[in-house]
């Protein structure tokens, strides 16, 4: 699909090298087509010994030779390495941008081109393959660009395609949704803890759990409450813990969440230049 398309990773952290693991997994590209920046010159050795892909610390340089460009640096580093790479812009060229809460059109003024943007927010599943991402188009990207980098989320997880305007509501929900789950995950072990279970026992079996769950709704497609619904055995154990569950408001709990994450994605675009 990339061809022989350059493609830079600018701030090869953990979701940059994720993404470089994902896409050299996925045989979508090869390692001589990838240039990784950051500026620990062991950690760019590092990202040598591992993928064997180009490592350098010159984001400008990276980004003249790239066909494809991923900005992978936390959001407060947008503005500075956005400027930086500026001048090596070009209207040809993709860019794909992991950073929260920095828009588009953010992307766009500051590069100070008409080039492609689709912006991401991918979850740390995406480290193990298992990730949800959400893409969106800027103004001068179509089709074909949600296209590249749809190939690139889908090689570390699933990928839907919305508009710009839902991304904060999913920095909400899957974004920040990984955080929910291991508090429940964690709170479930207290639980087998509690009633007597070997803490590593509890562990192993909370988060298969979790996992088996989740793998049984997106496998079998039924809609969760069924899934409820047919474990739930006329006074039986489930019932019980489904009262308790609703009665101390579980699910209004995490609607809540998911709405408070959202509202403080909004807050914080605002402050990375919208
Ligand atoms: N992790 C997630 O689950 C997740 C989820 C959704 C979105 N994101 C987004 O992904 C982005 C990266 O997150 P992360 O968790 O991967 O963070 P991270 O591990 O800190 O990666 C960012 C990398 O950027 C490098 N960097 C910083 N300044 C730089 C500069 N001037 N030039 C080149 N490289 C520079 C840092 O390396 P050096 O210090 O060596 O330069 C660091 O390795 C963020 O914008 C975040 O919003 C992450």
């Amino acid at each position: 699909m990339f061809n022989q398309k350059k493609i830079a990773v600018i701030g090869a952290g953990h979701m940059g090298r994720a993404l470089i693991g994902g896409m050299l997994r996925g045989k979508l590209t090869s390692p001589k087509n990838i240039v990784a920046t950051r500026r620990d010159e062991e950690a760019l050795a590092a990202l040598r010994r591992q993928f064997g892909v180009h490592a350098v610390n010159d984001n400008a340089k990276a980004v003249a030779g790239a066909d494809v460009v991923i900005l992978a640096v936390k959001p407060q580093a947008s503005k500075a390495v956005l400027g930086e790479i500026a001048a090596a812009a070009r209207t040809e060229q993709l860019f794909i941008s992991v950073m929260a809460g920095v828009t588009t059109a953010t992307i766009n003024a500051l590069l100070k081109v008409s080039c492609p943007v689709v912006r991401a927010m991918p979850n740390t599943p995406c480290l193990v393959d298992a990730g949800a991402t959400a893409i969106c188009a800027g103004r001068h990207a179509g089709g074909a660009q949600l296209e590249l980098a749809g190939a690139i989320f889908r090689s570390v997880g699933v990928c839907v395609v919305l508009p710009e305007q839902a991304m904060d509501a999913v920095t909400g929900l899957s974004g920040s949704g990984p955080v929910y789950l291991y508090m429940v995950i964690e709170a479930m072990i207290d639980g087998g803890v509690k009633m007597g279970l070997p803490r590593a026992v509890a562990a192993t079996l909370a988060a298969q759990t979790v996992f088996g769950a989740a793998k049984l709704v997106i496998e079998t497609g039924k809609h969760p409450a069924i899934l409820k619904d047919e474990v739930t055995t006329p006074g039986g154990t489930a019932i019980n813990a489904i009262h308790t569950l609703e009665a101390r408001g579980l699910r209004s709990v995490l609607i809540d969440a998911v709405v408070t994450a959202t509202q403080r994605s909004q807050e914080l675009a605002k402050l990375y230049g919208d």
